[in-house]
């Protein structure tokens, strides 16, 4: 049985699909249920977790972390609202100079050392034959293939998929941004094109746009959008392939209260911080 860090890499071969928001809520509907969850942005080029999170101000991240600049207890903040544990990068700093693509090799070491339940990585779009090419493939126990049923995406998904094949990489695939048009590619479609039946089919949902401009990720800011009730489900799908059980530690807060506490505190950062 799996004890620790069961690894799932979010990723698309073609960009804007809606990796990061299905990052983040994945990672938020684990921490829910209990189980401790890292989530951490490796997008270096264009960090993005901090604005679904509300950590836009962080000076050290993933980039830091990874070239040793900080230790993973500096650089890994607590998302207290959930009590998510996140690994964001510096939406608003410089990439360290000593940052190369080679040292993505070092980050199935660093993984290694920590102790989560789950460990969700936030990618930057098309990067696999660099991530492989890294040693990745070697820590990553699953790996999710973001499309919409837009043909280019799907195109570009099926190419991303394969080269997890090719590299012996469990892989599957969600569907993001599904509004039932008659132009868009079909549900049926895109499983005969993937050759296999998707792990999840996310709607198109206007609560998505406004919990990330309220800086709340949407299964926090509203339980009962489709999206939140889809990403609770997709997050229940893994119960069974990480073999682990929620950290005991973990307690769940209450959702209402939750998100008193955040806008509170986005309340107290307008005021003081002018943010
Ligand atoms: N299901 C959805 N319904 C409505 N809007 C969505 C949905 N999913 C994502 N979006 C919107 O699409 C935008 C892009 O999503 P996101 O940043 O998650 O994509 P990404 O794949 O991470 O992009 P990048 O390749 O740049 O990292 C978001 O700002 C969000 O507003
Ligand atoms: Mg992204």
């Amino acid at each position: 049985m799996r004890d620790k860090n069961y690894v799932i890499r979010v990723s698309s071969q073609k960009g804007g699909v809606g990796k990061t928001t299905i990052a983040v809520n994945l990672a938020c509907a684990l921490s829910d249920m209990g189980y401790k969850t890292l989530l951490i942005d490796t997008d270096v080029s264009n960090p993005s977790v901090g604005f679904h999170l509300g950590l836009e101000e962080v000076n050290v991240g993933f980039a830091e972390f990874l070239t040793g600049k900080v230790s993973a207890n500096r650089a890994i903040l607590k998302y207290s609202t959930t009590g998510l544990n996140a690994l964001p990068g510096t939406i608003h700093g410089v990439i360290p100079p000593e940052f190369k693509d080679e040292i993505f090799v070092h980050l199935k070491d660093k993984v290694d050392k920590l102790n989560y339940d789950f460990i969700i990585l936030d990618t930057a779009p098309g990067e696999i034959e660099r991530a492989v090419i890294k040693g990745m493939d070697a820590f990553v126990d699953h790996a999710i293939v973001v499309t919409t049923p837009e043909l280019s995406s799907v195109t570009a998904g099926m190419r991303l998929a394969a080269m997890y094949d090719k590299h012996g990489i469990d892989n599957d695939i969600v569907i993001n941004r599904f509004r039932n048009k008659s132009y868009d590619v079909s549900v049926d479609e895109i499983e005969e094109s993937y050759g296999k039946k998707e792990l999840a089919i996310f709607p198109e949902d206007d609560s998505v746009p406004e919990s990330i401009a309220m800086h709340i990720p949407v299964v926090i800011y509203d339980r009962q959008a489709k999206f939140s009730k889809i990403a609770a489900k997709l997050a229940a799908s893994y119960k069974h392939k990480g073999a682990v059980q929620p950290s005991e530690k973990q307690a769940q807060r209450k959702p209402a209260r939750a998100l008193f506490w955040h806008s509170l505190r986005l309340a107290f950062r307008r005021i003081f911080l002018g943010r």
